[in-house]
């Protein structure tokens, strides 16, 4: 069931989705946070940041999990979602490092690290609540759209839409990784909470795919309806109006 909380613009998505996180970290102080990256969590980080500096939150006993990671990218390249975790957040709050995952964008054996990944969550007791984004095309992690969908933590080629969004980023289409590692959309459903942040106009189509209610691979988002605790928080652009 997707409920959906309605703000104004992305600086309330951003606070609104920090405050369910952070009432998560304070009923459950060693929760399992699912994270994600992408310039939509970039200002609920920094509210994170914020209210951990103001001693609000611990994160000391939080332990986290990433949804992805390009492949193949080392950890200390700048545009490694590790470097963006660290940069973001990890670096900036009371975390102990230890307890912070993202699947390893060097792994020889893409499957053999889709396993260990799979096995990392099941050994934290699942993820109490995930943060998702949704691309453009209906992505949640890097489950690009297709005819099919993989469950668990899997090695992905990215659609030639994904590599043209993210190309932002790096300094020439040509440099974005083709491929990368993430969690399937079984790895997400071991989350017994789940929030998903959207803003802007050009995540309304994929929005409204996902409100519509009807199943398709063809926008993995819309399979968050088979999950009994889903939180949409979109500004208003994102959700059309
Ligand atoms: P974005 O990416 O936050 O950079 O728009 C979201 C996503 O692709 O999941």
């Amino acid at each position: 069931m997707i409920r959906t909380i309605v703000c104004s613009d992305y600086a309330e998505m951003s606070r609104r989705a920090a405050d369910i996180v952070e009432a998560e970290m304070l009923l459950k102080p060693d929760c399992v946070l699912g994270l994600a990256t992408g310039s939509t969590p970039e200002g609920m980080y920094a509210e994170l940041v914020k209210d951990n500096r103001d001693g609000k939150i611990s994160f000391a006993a939080v332990r986290t999990v990433n949804l992805d990671e390009y492949y193949p990218l080392a950890p200390d390249n700048d545009q490694s979602y590790r470097y963006f975790m660290n940069y973001h957040l990890f670096d900036k709050v009371d975390i102990d490092k230890a307890n912070t995952n993202v699947p390893d964008g060097l792994a020889a054996d893409t499957v053999a690290e889709g396993q260990r990944y799979e096995a990392l969550i099941d050994s934290m007791g699942g993820i109490d609540l995930q943060v998702l984004g949704i691309g453009r095309n209906g992505h949640i992690g890097f489950n690009e759209p297709g005819a099919s969908l993989d469950t668990y933590t899997h090695c992905t080629d990215l659609t030639p839409s994904t590599i043209e969004a993210n190309s932002r980023n790096f300094a020439s289409i040509d440099d974005v990784p083709k491929q990368a590692m993430t969690m399937g959309i079984g790895s997400i459903f071991k989350a017994r909470r789940i929030i998903v942040m959207a803003s802007g106009k050009e995540k309304a189509d994929a929005v409204a795919c996902m409100l519509a209610g009807e199943l398709d691979t063809n926008c993995p988002a819309t399979l968050l309806n088979l999950h009994r605790d889903v939180i949409l928080i979109a500004d208003r652009a994102a959700l059309g109006e």
